[in-house]
């Protein structure tokens, strides 16, 4: 792990992550589906928040200034409805330079609050990936996008991507929360995570969920692994691969 000076920290960390992100997607090229990159926060033992309705801050100033860089790095950030409900983000870049990605958020039910803030901003218009029946509805507010959903109800991931794919998202961040992380590693459809790690024990709702996974020669694994500091932050990236079986 480098112990670089605190002042240079971000941009080594920033420039090293936008290498591996491009390396990553030159090798995807083929896939014809966008590059999917999980980057959430959670604490020592895993856990994104307190409960799954409220929101806790984990990450400290210089990770949180990364995670905007990270935004930045891609063309779409998507997080589920109840990330939106809990914490009613802006997901935007507004701690760095540079372009604000598309903001997208999975919403089968069609819950999207008109007051949030995602509705409400002057940038770019939230996209809402929802159930077919909910697309007609007339809202001025937010963009739906029709989608096909799974067996459990919900949209289904691997044609919401081709629906982000054809709409022009190539890369696509997932903030979270915990069902939507969990879903698109159970998708096979995460390819990459850059994670932070604060120092503290939360004992709380946990990053990653069932993922259907019963033999350790199934589990999704992560290589190469590439860890920095910042602060007291732990960040590490690396890509996902899984077993044959597991797709
Ligand atoms: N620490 C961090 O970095 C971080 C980041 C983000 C969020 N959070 C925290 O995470 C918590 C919220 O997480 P959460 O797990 O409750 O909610 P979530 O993952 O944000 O959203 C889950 C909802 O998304 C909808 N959805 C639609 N299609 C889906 C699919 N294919 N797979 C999974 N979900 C789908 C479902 O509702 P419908 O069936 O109604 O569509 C589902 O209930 C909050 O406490 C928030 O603060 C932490």
């Amino acid at each position: 792990m480098g112990t670089l000076p605190f002042a240079a920290m971000p941009m080594i960390i920033c420039e090293q992550i936008e290498q591996w992100l491009q390396d990553h997607r030159r090798c995807m090229q083929v896939a014809q589906r966008p590059q999917v990159t999980l980057c959430y926060a959670q604490s020592w033992d895993g856990s994104l928040a307190l409960s799954p309705n409220e929101s806790l801050a984990l990450s400290n100033p210089q990770s949180m200034r990364l995670t905007h860089r990270l935004r930045s790095m891609h063309d779409g950030i998507l997080v589920g409805i109840g990330t939106v409900l809990a914490d009613d983000p802006q997901l935007t870049v507004r701690e760095c330079s540079g372009q604000n990605p598309q903001p997208i958020v999975l919403d089968s039910q069609l819950r999207m609050p008109s007051a949030s803030r995602l509705s409400q901003s002057q940038g770019r218009q939230c996209w809402v990936l929802t159930r077919q029946e909910h697309a007609s509805t007339i809202r001025d507010d937010i963009k739906l996008i029709g989608v096909a959903v799974g067996e459990d109800g919900s949209v289904d991931l691997t044609l919401a991507v081709q629906e982000l794919w054809q709409r022009g998202i190539r890369s696509i961040m997932v903030e979270g929360g915990a069902q939507v992380i969990s879903a698109f590693v159970r998708a096979g459809l995460a390819d990459a995570i850059v994670l932070t790690i604060a120092p503290a024990l939360v004992g709380g709702y946990k990053a990653i969920g069932d993922l259907g996974i019963h033999s350790s020669a199934r589990l999704p694994r992560i290589a190469p692994l590439h860890t920095q500091r910042l602060e007291d932050d732990l960040i590490m990236w690396g890509n996902l691969h899984y077993s044959i079986e597991a797709q």
